[in-house]
């Protein structure tokens, strides 16, 4: 909104009784990061100068994760649960710096799109003192509703508090709030807390604000928006949603997808031009798949990149650190771990590269492991420009393979292999003529000796 300032206040007080965790609520995982750094993104680009997060008793974890998501963030806390206006003004000392827009949002609410805060912002900029997002949800059950007269938003009464006929009414409080920033804290202050919960209900907002003789207003929005989780069910129900958005917005900037309902994204998955995933692929937080790269089928990907052109899977795993260059193949039962595989280079089947570097056009064969963990400490791997790795090679750590260098298929390394070497480390095979044949009428008579049979041969 230009030229008006906006602190965001956060109320992520509360435990995870109700989602049957020890973990805070807000601090379980949706689309690959916790709840609450959805709440602090969609706040963040909303346009807020200021961000408050209010956070219960001890709740040290929570404040963590709100200060690694935005490092500027203040911190309050709210001694005692005794509802969301009491826990707006726990953050009392951000309100008083004087913002023009006050933004309440709910830890536990997600899903609110950056035009829907806008909105509201939008609103106050429009002379209201109070905005609220309304919503029709198909089970209005536990929500406050919005009372209207002639299009007006005249107050917001909570279900314990309404009459049966105020429940009838369909429109109900997404929760979030906008509040004039000049007016918040004399409306707050005039929060009382005779209601059926003994509460302090950030909802009386609206009847103060009018009996002030200032403007309250609603903004309808869909019910995702303002999808509250207090349940593992919900949770799952707002992944269903999130995923549904984040796979249309990857289709939308040209990724291919044939069966888009069965791929797993991140909320921070960035895609480059023309890439294709195919079916049953799941990834993770930190992954950026660049232009023409191909994610075939039941590969797992977390913490990677993955370079322009390059193949993945079926069946990969990219695990943190997997650093894939310009046309690099990574084919079936592949792991790759904190590992730069540079242009090129190709491990296409059955292998294990850890804590390494596989040079521009290496090939890995089949059955490769780098042995990067001896028990206390990892060590690194360091594999040469156009170097060829043999089939079922161990690659004992810390070990160098020069450019061009050949392992000999089944080799155990354990001395580094200059460039453009030869190194094979296995028994020699011997080859003993006749000795099968031998062997099977020796086995043959013994068989005979101990009274069966012998079989008739055909
Ligand atoms: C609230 C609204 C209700 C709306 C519903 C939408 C009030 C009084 N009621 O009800 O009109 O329909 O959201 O989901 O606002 N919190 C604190 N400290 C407190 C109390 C709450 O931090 O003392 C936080 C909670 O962690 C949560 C949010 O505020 O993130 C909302 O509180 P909650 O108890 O879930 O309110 P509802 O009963 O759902
Ligand atoms: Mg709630």
């Amino acid at each position: 909104m230009p030229g008006r300032t906006c602190l965001a206040i956060v109320l992520a007080a509360g435990e995870g009784t109700r989602m049957r965790s020890l973990m805070p609520k807000v601090l379980h995982q949706l689309g690959g990061c916790s709840v609450l750094a959805h709440v602090v993104k969609a706040a963040r680009a909303a346009g807020t100068d200021e961000l408050a997060v209010v956070v219960g008793p001890g709740q040290e974890t929570v404040a963590a994760e709100a200060r690694e998501r935005a490092p500027q963030v203040q911190i309050f806390e709210q001694h005692e649960r005794r509802g969301t206006a009491h826990a707006v003004l726990s953050a009392r000392k951000a309100i008083a710096h004087g913002a023009d827009d006050i933004l309440v949002m709910f830890g536990d609410t997600p899903l609110v799109q950056t035009e829907t805060l806008s909105k509201l912002r939008g609103a106050l900029a429009q002379g209201a003192a109070v905005a609220v997002l309304g919503f029709k949800p198909v089970n209005p059950e536990g929500y406050g509703r919005l009372v209207m007269h002639d299009r007006e938003l005249m107050a917001i009464r909570e279900e314990r508090d309404a009459t049966p006929e105020e429940r009838k009414i369909g429109l109900c409080n997404g929760g979030l709030m906008a509040l004039a920033g000049e007016q918040a804290l004399a409306i707050l202050a005039r929060i009382g807390n005779t209601n059926a919960k003994g509460e302090y209900y950030l909802t009386d907002a609206v009847a103060i604000a009018r009996d002030m003789g200032l403007k309250a207003v609603a903004i309808e929005t869909s019910e995702d928006d303002v999808r509250g989780i207090n349940t593992k069910v919900q949770l799952a129900e707002a992944e269903a949603v999130l995923q549904r958005r984040l796979r249309l917005a990857a289709l939308e900037a040209g990724v291919t997808m044939t069966a888009p309902d069965t791929v797993y994204l991140s909320a921070d998955t960035k895609f480059g031009k023309d890439v294709t995933i195919e079916p049953s692929v799941v990834i993770g937080p930190g992954v950026t798949i660049e232009d023409g790269a191909t994610i075939r089928s039941f590969s797992h990907l977390e913490g990677a990149h993955v370079g322009k052109g390059a193949r993945v899977g079926p069946f990969a795993r990219l695990r943190p650190g997997a650093d894939l260059g310009k046309d690099v193949h990574i084919g079936n039962f592949v792991e790759v771990k904190e590992a730069k595989i540079e242009a090129g280079a190709k491990a296409n089947h059955l292998a294990y590269i850890g804590d390494a570097r596989v040079g521009e056009g290496a090939n890995v064969g089949a059955g490769t492991i780098t042995c990067n963990y001896d028990g206390v400490a990892k060590h690194r791997t360091d594999i040469g420009k156009g170097a060829f790795i043999g089939s079922n090679s161990a690659l004992v750590a810390p070990v160098k393979i020069g450019d061009g260098a050949y392992i000999g298929a089944g080799t155990v390394v354990t001395k580094d292999v200059p460039a453009g070497a030869l190194a094979i480390a296995r028994a020699k095979q011997t080859v003993k003529e006749g000795w099968a044949k031998r062997l099977r009428k020796v086995k043959a008579l013994g068989k005979n000796l101990s009274g069966k049979k012998p079989k008739k041969s055909s």
